[in-house]
């Protein structure tokens, strides 16, 4: 996704993190110009998303993040856009306590690391571009796929984590999450 400024500018890193602070780097730090740059290219990958994924409405923005204990990796492709670059996608994740059924059907609370929204542009999808960014989430967390909880995900989400994590067989939840078998070893029941 291009935008009228410079992405390699506000973005020094291929992958960025950011928060609350609405920060990407030293750079953007104190820099209420750059942040406010950093919310728009937030927004319209949010925006873009939710119509991918046809939701009523974006679940990821930037007075979100700077409201919730979210964190998003951005990707950026910096050779793109006569050096300005592009920003590929972004994967939203964040802690949420649950209430989650065995495979048994004992109820367990946890409160795991859950992916919440992931988008790659769509002139991007298939290239790989995904994958990166959830390795380096997965290396960043120090974190196994299987232990991760899954709101909502999409079709193409489901086929994703199938080939590339083997993430295909899922415990029934009665809520929005999906965790797959593995997720509750060295889990004990609720009481
Ligand atoms: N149809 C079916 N499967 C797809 C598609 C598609 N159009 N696009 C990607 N995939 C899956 C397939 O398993 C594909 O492998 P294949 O090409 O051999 O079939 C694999 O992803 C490709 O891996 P990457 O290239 O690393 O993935 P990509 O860069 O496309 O990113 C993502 C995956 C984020 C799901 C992307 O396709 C996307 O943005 N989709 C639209 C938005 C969406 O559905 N996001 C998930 C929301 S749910 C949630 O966040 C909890």
């Amino acid at each position: 996704m291009e935008f009228p400024f410079d992405i390699n500018q506000l973005f020094s890193e291929r992958v960025s993190i950011l928060d609350q602070t609405l920060v990407a780097g030293r750079k953007s730090a104190g820099r209420p110009d750059l942040q406010e740059q950093i919310a728009t290219v937030i927004d319209g990958l949010g925006k873009a998303s939710a119509k991918a994924q046809q939701l009523p409405a974006p679940i990821t923005s930037a007075s979100k993040l700077q409201s919730q204990r979210h964190q998003i990796y951005l990707l950026k492709d910096g050779e793109h856009s006569g050096g300005r670059g592009v920003a590929v996608g972004f994967l939203k994740v964040g802690y949420k306590k649950l209430f989650l059924l065995d495979r048994q059907g004992a109820h367990i609370e946890a409160e795991p690391l859950c992916v919440l929204d992931f988008y790659i542009a769509e002139n991007l999808q298939r290239h790989g571009y995904g994958l990166e960014l959830f390795d380096f989430m997965l290396q960043h967390k120090n974190l196994e796929p299987v232990l991760m909880a899954y709101d909502r995900p999409s079709p193409k989400f489901l086929s994703f984590l199938a080939k590339h994590y083997c993430l295909t067989q899922s415990v029934p939840q009665v809520n929005n999450f999906v965790v797959f078998e593995g997720f509750f070893h060295n889990k004990t029941a609720a009481q």
